[in-house]
């Protein structure tokens, strides 16, 4: 008999639920008895004791739908140690839900944020399997994330969908892409979508490189130019600036987001007619795609191999084309980000694609 604990935590995406119906179908079918239990919420649904049992008929049904079916929300890592407004420690009141449902392990989905607060029950002696979701792919120990695929196709349909108006009127159209302080999301799908320019936080850009790359498409003939911008990135100036500098510049800033800045200047310096498009949230929607239902799937299946096995402290993650077990503490608190000299970038580069460095 396993009692098995889930939750969902931080953004969602796309493949949450398929994962976690890997996970039980993997149990199911060993022959282990199994008693389930899901969190709502995320994190907050384990402080608060905020649960219920679980069927397998829960899991029926869920391959293709998005979102997830136990909630999610955001309890920042580093508020987790303080008391919560009545006084409650937050990982003591883990700790006892966990303890009083007598759990044999808790199966924890999500990104970067999460993956802390989980190697931190992990170290407080809780038994933890976690599995890597975020549309941003930056998940250290993982070559893929699931949701990141889905999200990829929704960006690029976008980008389809602006290249034939873009068309017509001739203009320069920015389309604001996810991928928080990353530029996998951005630049997959500016690559997929046929953009001219991406723009992308681990390359700081030059705005007199990015007018270069429009003018130089208008003397070769094009009526428009596409520029995929992602949500993060960054200016060489304001890379320059500290951290607290720049959170401070983008507080006081009268554009909605950099994109808006960008398409400002450009207007300014070409006289161009620049419309911005930002799909936002609408990444992250929807159901998983092909790639993510198998993806996620066989994540699940492995994570509910280690739970059979009893290894627990690991991340379930994709190395080098093969599902391995990452321990936790080398996921947590670590960022994965595109290497500037990266093989995708200079391929990118051999397509004339400009990055505005
Ligand atoms: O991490 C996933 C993500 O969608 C990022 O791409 C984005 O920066 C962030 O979450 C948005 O967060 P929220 O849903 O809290 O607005």
């Amino acid at each position: 008999m396993k009692r098995v604990g889930f939750l969902t935590s931080g953004g969602d995406c796309q493949a949450l639920n398929a994962a976690m119906r890997g996970v039980v179908k993997s149990l199911v079918n060993s022959g282990e008895q199994i008693e389930m239990f899901g969190f709502f919420d995320g994190y907050k649904g384990l402080i608060y004791g905020n649960y219920r049992m679980l069927d397998i008929s829960d899991f029926s049904g869920i391959l293709t739908r998005g979102g997830t079916i136990l909630g999610t929300s955001r309890v920042p890592f580093k508020t987790i140690k303080e008391p919560d407004e009545n006084g409650l420690d937050k990982v003591e009141s883990m700790k006892h839900w966990y303890y009083k449902l007598r759990l044999d392990c808790l199966v924890i989905l999500g990104g970067n944020g999460t993956h802390k607060t989980a190697n931190l029950l992990s170290e407080e002696g809780l038994n933890v399997v976690t599995l890597p979701k975020t549309i941003d792919n930056d998940l250290w120990g993982t070559d893929m994330t699931f949701g990141f695929q889905s999200a990829v196709d929704i960006a690029t349909q976008t980008i389809d969908y602006i290249h034939t108006t873009a068309d017509s009127h001739g203009r320069v159209f920015i389309v604001e892409i996810m991928g928080h302080k990353v530029g996998f999301l951005p630049l997959n799908a500016g690559m997929a979508g046929g953009a001219d320019i991406i723009l992308i936080p681990e390359t700081p850009y030059d705005i007199n490189k990015v007018v270069d790359a429009i003018n130089l498409r208008k003397e070769r003939g094009a009526k428009f130019t596409i520029i995929v911008v992602a949500e993060g990135a960054i200016s060489k100036e304001d890379a320059k600036l500290s951290k607290k500098e720049y959170k401070e510049k983008l507080e006081g800033s009268k554009y909605p987001s950099v994109s808006y800045e960008i398409a400002a200047k450009i207007q300014k310096k070409t006289g161009k007619e620049v419309r911005v498009t930002v799909p936002g949230h609408i990444q992250r929607g929807g159901s998983p795609d092909s790639y993510d239902r198998v993806f996620a799937s066989r994540l699940g299946a492995e994570a509910g191999a280690l739970i059979l096995k009893g290894e627990y402290g690991f991340m379930v993650g994709y190395k080098n084309r093969e599902i391995v077990k990452v321990p936790l503490q080398d996921v947590a608190g670590k960022l994965k980000m595109l290497a500037p000299d990266a093989a995708i970038i200079k391929e990118a580069k051999m397509l004339g694609i400009s990055f505005g460095d």
